[in-house]
């Protein structure tokens, strides 16, 4: 008998749960918030924006006045908001079941973070780098903890150039710089699946990608804003790939989550396969030290 499509209603009761959603203010990180809520989870919304976080928080509440929410200041574009953060949520937090790194711009004009990093590649990676590595002796106390990992159908563009990483010597082009960063997603998550797995107490590592999700990432690209109107598919089904990641009992270290239609851009969640490239060992143990060496962070 053919196996029922994962939804929502397939993820169990989360009482007693603490999961951080980065980038929670818009899209489908917002809707993670909104449904891990309903199942009675304790949300941290961490965000750069805490104004717009608490008027989210304050709408989610207001449909659900039962949802426990804590707003909390990152902005995964400075080193020292990310230490911050971290700082912080230990001193507030004894445990950490699942950290959803979902946070992501895409295809934005030139420009650099807080710490001279390229701006895609040092939000969408490095400061989830840096985060992750931040937290991981939380996730490590707290039993069957999961990180989840977002990437991209967009990690097929990319290929990063280690010498290069902040596009100083070429010409930028913001479409490879995104794909660039969303395969630094992936070598992310396999390269942590190997380094914790003879630690009894590691957290799984998974990864999802949304498809195409209409939401405020296209807010630089007319064109893909316009084709919305024709292919794309509403945030609560794009949040389930990410969902399926971090919830499903059945999930397994290094799965990899996306949408089982039209070309993995709609539909409920399946396990996807990500591009040979993205597997290289090599390329993401260089990654790997680069990102050590840039955020300062080791694990
Ligand atoms: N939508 C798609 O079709 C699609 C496809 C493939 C992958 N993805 C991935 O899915 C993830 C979520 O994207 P989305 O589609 O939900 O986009 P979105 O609506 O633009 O949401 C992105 C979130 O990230 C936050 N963010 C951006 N820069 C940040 C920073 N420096 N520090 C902290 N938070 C920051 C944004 O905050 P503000 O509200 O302050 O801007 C927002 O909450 C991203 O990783 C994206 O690459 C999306």
């Amino acid at each position: 008998m053919a196996k029922a499509k994962w939804g929502e209603s397939q993820i169990p009761n989360q009482k007693g749960k603490l999961v951080i959603v980065t980038g929670s203010t818009s899209g489908i990180g917002k809707e993670a918030v909104r449904i891990l809520t309903d199942k009675q989870a304790t949300l941290v919304m961490s965000v750069r924006n805490t104004q717009k976080g608490d008027l989210v928080a304050a709408e989610i509440q207001s449909a659900n006045p039962e949802a426990k929410i804590k707003v909390m200041q990152l902005d995964l574009s400075s080193l020292e908001s990310i230490k911050d953060f971290a700082a912080n949520f230990n001193q507030y937090f004894d445990r950490l079941d699942v950290l959803i790194n979902n946070a992501g711009i895409m295809m934005c004009p030139h420009a650099k973070t807080t710490d001279g990093f390229e701006i895609q590649m040092g939000t969408n990676h490095l400061g989830h780098f840096a985060l992750t590595g931040y937290l991981l002796p939380l996730l490590k106390k707290t039993k069957n903890s999961r990180i989840v990992v977002t990437s991209s159908v967009a990690h097929k563009f990319g290929k990063i150039n280690l010498d290069d990483i902040n596009w100083e010597k070429r010409k930028y082009n913001t479409n490879n710089a995104y794909g660039d960063s969303k395969i630094a997603n992936l070598y992310f998550a396999y390269e942590l699946v190997r380094k914790l797995k003879s630690d009894p107490h590691a957290p799984m590592v998974t990864a999802a990608h949304p498809g195409w999700t209409r939401t405020e990432l296209q807010r630089h690209k007319s064109g893909i804003r316009f084709l919305n109107n024709f292919f794309s598919q509403a945030p609560e089904m794009g949040i389930l790939p990410s969902l399926r990641a971090g919830f499903d009992p059945e999930a397994k270290a290094g799965d990899y989550y996306g949408p089982a239609k039209y070309f993995e851009m709609q539909g409920h969640p399946v396990i996807v396969k990500s591009n040979q490239l993205s597997h290289d060992r090599d390329i993401a143990k260089q990654l790997w030290d680069i990102s050590e060496e840039m955020t300062g962070v080791k694990y």
